[in-house]
């Protein structure tokens, strides 16, 4: 499920991503030992919460960050958080 949302919402073009295959975009740092960081992006504390919500739309925290809205929900979202922390 996890690894074709992030094909599907272009995560994978710019970002590399542990475990899913062809996602090796360096336009985004890799999302490698997410659960490890504290912060997102630098301006979030790292937790399920902030992090899905970022996902969603990064510049409601950000406002000059180069990641775009790229229309995914907060369920799917949710999903890839789930995904990231496992890894
Ligand atoms: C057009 C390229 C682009 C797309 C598409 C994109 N991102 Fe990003 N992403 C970025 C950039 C650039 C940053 C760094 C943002 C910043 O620090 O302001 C970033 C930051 C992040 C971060 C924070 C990483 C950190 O080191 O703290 C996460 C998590 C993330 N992106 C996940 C995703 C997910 C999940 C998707 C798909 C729904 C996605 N991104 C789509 C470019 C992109």
């Amino acid at each position: 499920m996890a690894p074709s949302l992030f094909r599907k919402f272009g995560c994978a073009g710019c970002h590399t991503i542990p475990g899913v295959p062809g996602a090796d975009g360096k336009v985004g740092s890799a999302l490698s030992d997410m659960r490890r960081r504290v912060y997102v992006a630098g301006v979030l504390n790292n937790t399920p919460e902030n992090l899905a919500s970022w996902i969603v739309s990064p510049p409601t925290f950000s406002p000059r960050t180069a990641m775009p809205v790229t229309g995914i929900s907060e369920r799917q979202a949710r999903d890839l958080v789930a995904y990231l922390y496992s890894q």
